[in-house]
């Protein structure tokens, strides 16, 4: 069984106090920084760009685990790259050539995630899977946060570890959207490791950020 981590969504943080909120996040005990990147365009809301990434870099040494929302994706994987990002994850439906892609990111040695949204099919991923080092799945359509949970998403995650399990690799499976206390049982049952979260973890319990953390974790 993998290791459960919490990659704590800043898109649920105070922007005007994004330096000292990812400094929270990381003595809270999180495993790595989720950043959600939005362009307006591939999703109907806009948040950071590699500019406040790279300003954000030296306040934490925790992974940035950057969620890119935005289409088309190629030509800007370079700047995420540059910015700090550790793991890069793109939608396969914001490039023409997945593969490219695949190739670009691997090549600036950056760890790699592909995102599907709540109605993509793992079709999708499936001859991409022994190249792919993080699946992240949509439990709410991309572009806000505080939506809420779509259960029906589980399958898809028991699916995928299934097949990981199959084809004996090793990739992540990563949730995103509306996780909470009772739903994130439900999520690490079916499969996923590594647990987004940014309402539950900066709003619950008058915003105590590390007992947030650690509810999360327990299983
Ligand atoms: C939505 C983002 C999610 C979202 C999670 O497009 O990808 O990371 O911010 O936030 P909550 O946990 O509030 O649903
Ligand atoms: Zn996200």
């Amino acid at each position: 069984m993998k290791k459960i981590q919490i990659s704590p969504s800043i898109l649920s943080a105070d922007f005007s106090q994004l330096g000292n909120e990812i400094k929270k996040l990381e003595e809270g005990g999180a495993d790595m920084i989720h950043v959600d990147v939005m362009d307006g365009h591939y999703v109907p809301n806009l948040t950071i760009g590699p500019p406040v990434i790279k300003s954000l870099r030296s306040h934490t040494s925790l992974k940035f685990d950057v969620h890119l929302m935005i289409s088309p994706v190629h030509k800007y994987i370079q700047s995420y790259a540059d910015a700090g990002a550790d793991i890069i994850t793109i939608h396969p439906e914001a490039t023409d050539n997945l593969q490219n892609s695949i190739k670009k990111i691997k090549k600036l040695k950056k760890k790699l995630g592909i995102s599907l949204n709540p109605e993509t099919k793992t079709d999708i991923i499936k001859k991409f899977l022994d190249q792919i080092d993080l699946v992240l799945i949509m439990s709410v359509n991309p572009g806000f946060g505080g939506q809420k949970f779509m259960p029906e998403v589980l399958d898809k995650v028991k699916e995928l570890k299934d097949l990981r399990d199959k084809q004996k690799l090793n990739f992540d499976i990563e949730i995103d959207g509306g996780i909470n206390f009772e739903n994130s049982k439900l999520a690490i049952k079916a499969g996923a490791n590594i647990l987004v979260s940014g309402t539950t973890i900066f709003k619950s319990n008058n915003g105590d950020i590390k007992k947030n953390i650690d509810l999360l974790k327990s299983i």
